[in-house]
């Protein structure tokens, strides 16, 4: 088969995006428009505003991502978008302008997983880098602001099945960099902020205790689910453990002085906010930094040997942190697991792998009838 040219379209949550790839394997155009303005003054995403900004920055942003890469629409083989999991009103957004855009070019559809889109966002810069053999099976971590998920892939036929083999019971890591950096009024999102903070913090400095969370699958259908190696994740303890250590070490009056100094209608830059951080705030975010870190990774790569994983993929917008890729590295290398990472702009989300995830569907012969609706809670198989 000739190249094969798929417009991919992400909206699940606050960035519209859209991305031009060549055959899974080159990002010819990746155009992401990101609504962190419209909700840095909430300190979080606002559902309705999201939807309403995507209405906005679809048609501009789908329009740069065709001449970005030099294409016609009418020189597209296929679409491809984000069926969920999301946000609902969000989702609908580029499903229903995909689907739309489908029919008016006669082309087919791909509705794809957001959780396979970041999987492949590491597979498609892999083969970008001509590194096409991957051993099996594979365990991918999913690590972002709605997500904390371990996946155990293996190859099927064309494409990929896979199983859940652990996640977050409550938050999502992403979730709780986003919270803790709210409560100490850091900005938004939390996660590039602590990341460069940490770096002058004391990570020693606190304590947060994890507990270790395996448990025993009541449900009998799933091999992988019936023994002792699930590793599930839980994030909402350590934020109210940092909450806690805010209230006992009389931290109220600094975080009160910091959000007079730095009101996020402002949007100020990371040294800005250094310069208003004192060495107690920076010890409890690179401690906080620390402990979520060691939680990922130490639980990461215990299921890579239950599971007698070959290959580790990390991937989702946590998986653009510094020192979660360095650890991961270097204990991966311990355990002699070869360990794959997407490049910091393919890490968040964006529509060139939604596109790299459409390819072996559309090989495949998978498309989406005219009937298909977004899923705010879909599944990953
Ligand atoms: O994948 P993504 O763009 O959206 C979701 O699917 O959720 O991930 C966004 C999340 C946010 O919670 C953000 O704080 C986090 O990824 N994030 C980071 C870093 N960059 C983004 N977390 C830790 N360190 C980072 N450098
Ligand atoms: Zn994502």
């Amino acid at each position: 088969m000739g190249d094969v040219y798929i417009l991919g379209i992400e909206s699940s949550c606050d960035e519209t995006a859209a991305a031009v790839v060549r055959s899974g394997e080159e990002v010819v155009s990746n155009v992401v428009y990101s609504q962190i303005a419209t909700h840095q003054p909430y300190g979080g995403v606002v559902p309705e505003l999201a939807s309403r900004e995507h209405l906005r920055a679809i048609v501009p942003v789908v329009r740069k991502a065709l001449e970005d890469a030099g294409r016609t629409y009418d020189s597209i083989d296929a679409l491809a978008v984000t069926q969920g999991p999301g946000l609902a009103g969000a989702l609908l957004v580029g499903l229903s302008y995909a689907k739309a855009l489908a029919y008016a070019l006669s082309r087919p559809l791909i509705a794809v997983n957001h959780l396979e889109g970041h999987i492949h966002a590491v597979l498609l810069e892999e083969r970008q880098n001509a590194n096409r053999e991957l051993d099996f099976p594979v365990l991918a971590l999913v690590v972002s602001g709605g997500h904390t998920h371990l996946f155990l892939a293996e190859r099927k036929a064309n494409g990929w099945v896979y199983h859940d083999v652990g996640h977050t019971r409550d938050d999502a890591a992403g979730e709780a960099f986003d919270k803790v950096a709210k409560l100490l009024e850091l900005g938004y999102p939390g996660g590039p902020i602590i990341d460069c903070l940490a770096k002058h913090g004391d990570p020693e400095a606190v304590k947060f205790p994890f507990s270790q969370i395996k448990h025993r699958d009541r449900n009998p259908q799933n091999r992988y689910n019936t023994d002792e190696r699930r590793v599930d994740f839980s994030y909402s303890g350590i934020k109210t453990a940092v909450v806690r250590y805010v209230e006992t070490h009389h931290m109220r009056a600094s975080i009160d002085g910091r959000r007079r100094k730095l009101p996020p209608t402002n949007h100020p830059s990371q040294e800005d906010v250094l310069a208003v951080c004192e060495p107690q705030t920076l010890d409890l975010v690179a401690s906080f930094q620390r402990a979520m870190v060691n939680d990922l990774t130490s639980k990461t790569l215990l299921a890579a040997q239950e599971h007698s994983a070959a290959t580790l993929l990390v991937t989702g917008g946590v998986a653009a942190n510094s020192q979660l890729r360095e650890v991961f590295e270097r204990e991966a290398a311990q355990q002699g697991l070869p360990v794959y990472f997407p490049s910091r702009k393919l890490s968040t989300d964006n529509a060139a792998m939604i596109a790299a995830a459409a390819y072996p569907r559309f090989l495949a012969g998978e498309f989406a009838d005219g009937d298909v609706s977004a899923e705010a809670g879909l599944k990953l198989r």
